[in-house]
């Protein structure tokens, strides 16, 4: 199978306590309570508004999409937690870009974003074959970095002034992970 029909055919990944499934229409209440959440918009930096049309679209186009995998991210009530995100596909080098964001502060700092990152990154090297994952975190975020670390990202360096914030510049701190890294347990 190829990278795109490994994607297209993106499965159920389970962890100890949570479960992936594919990202679709039925998750758009969950997701548009998600973009209401203040903090998780700042942390992400994103500033767009985006309508219930829009996302709706958007989901639309999730399940089967040869060039990314969106996961929601549910507990084991069936609680839709968040989502975690491969998206930007670069075949030929066989890289993609990773992000996530769970709803709410009170679902963080309980290892669910670290726990679910590791799954993710096992199936992207392992099943989908990718050799490379990367991402940007800002730098007023370092929880999301070590949770970053605690999968097994390593830090590659920094962008300097990437984001305007409440009258300063923000740095991006680049992180990765390659197929042979060391993954985190
Ligand atoms: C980023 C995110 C997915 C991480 O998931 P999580 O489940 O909260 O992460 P974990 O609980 O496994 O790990 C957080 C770690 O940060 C540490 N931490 C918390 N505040 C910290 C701080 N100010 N400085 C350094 N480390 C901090 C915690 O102690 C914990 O590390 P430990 O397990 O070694 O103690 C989640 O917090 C989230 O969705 N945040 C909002 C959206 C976001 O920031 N997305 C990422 C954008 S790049």
């Amino acid at each position: 199978m190829t990278i795109p029909d490994h994607l297209a055919a993106q499965p159920t990944l389970r962890t100890a306590r949570l479960m992936l499934s594919q990202l679709g229409p039925d998750h758009l209440d969950a997701v548009m309570a998600g973009l209401a959440d203040e903090d998780a918009m700042r942390l992400t930096g994103t500033r767009t508004s985006f309508t219930r049309e829009q996302v709706g679209a958007h989901l639309a186009g999730l399940p089967g999409a040869e060039d990314r995998a969106d996961f929601a991210i549910t507990g084991p009530d069936g609680a839709y937690l968040g989502e975690v995100v491969l998206n930007e596909l670069e075949e030929d080098d066989r890289s993609m870009n990773y992000r996530i964001a769970l709803v709410g502060p009170s679902l963080r700092g309980h290892g669910i974003g670290t726990e679910a990152g590791r799954a993710v990154v096992a199936w992207a090297f392992d099943v989908v074959g990718l050799h490379r994952i990367s991402l940007e975190v800002y730098a007023f975020n370092p929880a999301a970095q070590r949770s970053y670390e605690k999968i097994g990202f390593v830090v590659e360096g920094r962008a300097r002034e990437v984001l305007r914030y409440e009258d300063e510049w923000i740095d991006a701190v680049t992180m990765s992970m390659l197929e042979t890294d060391p993954r985190q347990p």
